[in-house]
């Protein structure tokens, strides 16, 4: 089966590339082959948590130097990398055809493969980018943490991806706990602002504690998931990869990653 997930937040720096890595290392457990794409144009930095130093990324596919197949890089947890570079130019207003070129050409080059998912590490707020990236998703994960910037924004985010989208099925992720019985009750307060003003279903698959070990592992540049398997923490990632899984998909009209894929299957 093969599946692709964006993982978005409204706000920066409450850790959808932690999890975005995590989550990749933790899905290859249970698929042959998975794909981390770091759509944060310009700021991404999906390569440094995941310990590669990629010599190119998507700004060479931008600028027609290279194609997808040419930059894709490996990494020691098996999760293959499509880096988004750390150039200094504006990448976050590429052409909408750039971004479907990419598109069409991840779709051309995973189509020969059965059993594939694909992580899409977004960029944060509501920008075009980012929201078509995560729209080309059939799931979207939402990372929250407990701060009321947090909930503002990824409401903001929701919105803008569901009147765009019509999707109605979101995961929602709270990072950064004390314990899962906090991350529960986040996730409630979250659901309970936002179905209140839209009529969308949001699926909570799980938490994340706040811990040193996360912010170790960042450092020495080796995910916890694959450093530390046995882990609570890296149960816990393995625990929301489960879950997103027995949520539904969301479906539309406009180009997407893996359609080739779907349309083979
Ligand atoms: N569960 C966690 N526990 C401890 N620190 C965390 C956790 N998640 C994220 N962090 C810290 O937050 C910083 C930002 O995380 P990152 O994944 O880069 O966020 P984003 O991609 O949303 O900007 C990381 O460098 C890390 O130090
Ligand atoms: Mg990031």
């Amino acid at each position: 089966m093969s599946d692709s997930i964006a993982i978005t937040s409204g706000k920066g720096g409450v850790g959808k590339t932690t999890i975005a890595v995590n989550l990749s290392i933790a899905l290859k457990k249970i698929s042959s082959e998975v794909y981390l794409l770091d759509t944060d144009l310009g700021m991404a930095n999906s390569h440094v948590l995941l310990g590669v130093n990629p010599a190119h990324s998507i700004s060479d596919v931008i600028n027609n130097k290279k194609k997808i197949s040419e930059i894709i890089v490996p990494s020691k947890s098996g999760v293959q990398l499509i880096s988004g570079g750390t150039a200094s130019n504006n990448l976050l207003n590429v052409e909408n055809k750039k971004r479907y070129s990419i598109l069409n050409q991840i779709d051309s080059h995973l189509k020969d493969q059965n059993d594939v998912k694909l992580v899409v590490d977004i960029a944060a707020g509501a920008e075009d980018n980012a929201l078509v990236f995560a729209m080309a998703c059939d799931r979207v994960v939402i990372v929250i943490i407990g701060e009321p910037t947090s909930f503002v924004d990824s409401y903001a985010l929701l919105k803008a991806i569901f009147s765009k989208s019509s999707f109605k099925n979101y995961c929602v992720v709270v990072n950064q706990v004390q314990d899962e019985d906090q991350g529960k009750d986040l996730f409630l307060k979250f659901q309970k602002i936002t179905t209140r003003f839209l009529d969308v279903n949001l699926h909570y698959v799980g938490s994340i504690k706040n811990s040193p070990k996360i912010r170790k592992s960042i450092i020495n540049r080796i995910p916890i998931v694959s450093e530390e398997p046995k882990s609570d923490i890296s149960q816990s990632f393995l625990s929301v990869a489960k879950n997103i899984y027995n949520t539904p998909t969301n479906e539309w009209g406009g180009l997407t990653f893996l359609s080739k894929v779907k349309k083979r299957a």
